[in-house]
């Protein structure tokens, strides 16, 4: 149900656009569409569902954020190298959008001030990030599409994953730990994305370079979900330990309860 919350919201955006100067040969409406499926998969993979029902354990929550912070790096190192291209120059926000420094005060808060030698870059992390990689130094233009499929998502899932996250987590009111899901240079989410949405459509492509960037939006979603697999893996092996360690007091009790 939640899906079909957020399909309605997703296509009410799409054909309402402010003004309705949009029309469907327009990068953003082809990459609102072109993902649209996807997105709902990603919606419902287990880790995202259990996230929004508040169901995050810290640990997990933690490793998310180090996921995060590799992709983000990696994204905006690239955007850093191609920041002057013709074709993605118009989408530089470094001020409203990036979040690799709010990243690192919220690992610095969570894994204190040697975090830097206690995380490392999980495989499907690793994956995400080298192709994040190759783009910027192959095909710039590619990182349109990363940067959409991130920044777009933050700016509009971000403010009630925050909610979740505190709530679950306890974290403090003042927002340490959660810099990621603060954009502080952002007053509307709403017009920052319609603004986005605009420059995106100002790019000069043709229709071949824009059906690529779809093909790239799609991949990096599913980089995404690769990533949540992988965490939903790990979060296993978190519970299973757990159960372990019930199951071997039962063993030193004897085993016979009954
Ligand atoms: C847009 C919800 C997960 C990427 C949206 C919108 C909603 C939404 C309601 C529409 C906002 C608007 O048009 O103003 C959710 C929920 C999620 C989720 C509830 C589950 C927690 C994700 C994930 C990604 C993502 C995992 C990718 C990593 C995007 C993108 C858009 C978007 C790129 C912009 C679509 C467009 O207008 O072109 N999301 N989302 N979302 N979301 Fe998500």
């Amino acid at each position: 149900s939640y899906s079909r919350v957020c399909t309605t919201a997703r296509r009410g955006k799409v054909q309402g656009n402010g003004g309705g100067r949009m029309g469907p040969e327009d990068l953003s409406e082809m990459l609102a569409a072109g993902t649209k499926e996807v997105h709902e998969k990603a919606e419902n993979t287990q880790f995202v569902k259990d996230f929004l029902r508040g169901r995050i354990r810290k640990e997990l929550f933690k490793l998310g954020a180090v996921a995060l912070y590799h992709t983000y790096t990696a994204m905006e190192e690239e955007i850093e190298r191609n920041k002057d291209h013709p074709q993605f120059a118009p989408l530089y926000f470094p001020a409203e959008l990036h979040r690799h420094e709010a990243l690192a005060h919220d690992l610095e808060y969570f894994y204190g001030p040697d975090w830097k030698s206690k995380i490392s870059c999980s495989q499907a992390t690793q994956h995400y990030v080298d192709r994040i990689h190759q783009v910027g130094q192959e095909d710039p233009v590619l990182l349109v599409a990363h940067a959409y499929t991130r920044y777009m998502g933050d700016l509009s899932g971000g403010q009630v994953l925050r909610k979740v996250a505190q709530r679950a987590l306890k974290l403090p009111p003042t927002g340490e730990g959660l810099e990621f899901y603060q954009f502080d240079a952002i007053h509307s989410a709403k017009a920052f994305k319609q603004l986005y949405r605009s420059r995106m459509n100002e790019l000069e492509l043709d229709m071949a370079a824009k059906k690529k960037l779809v093909a790239e939006a799609v991949k990096a979603f599913h980089f995404n979900m690769e990533v949540f697999e992988e965490l939903e893996e790990i979060g296993k092996t978190i519970q299973e330990d757990v159960q372990d360690a019930g199951m071997s007091v039962h063993g030193q009790m004897g085993g016979d309860i009954s």
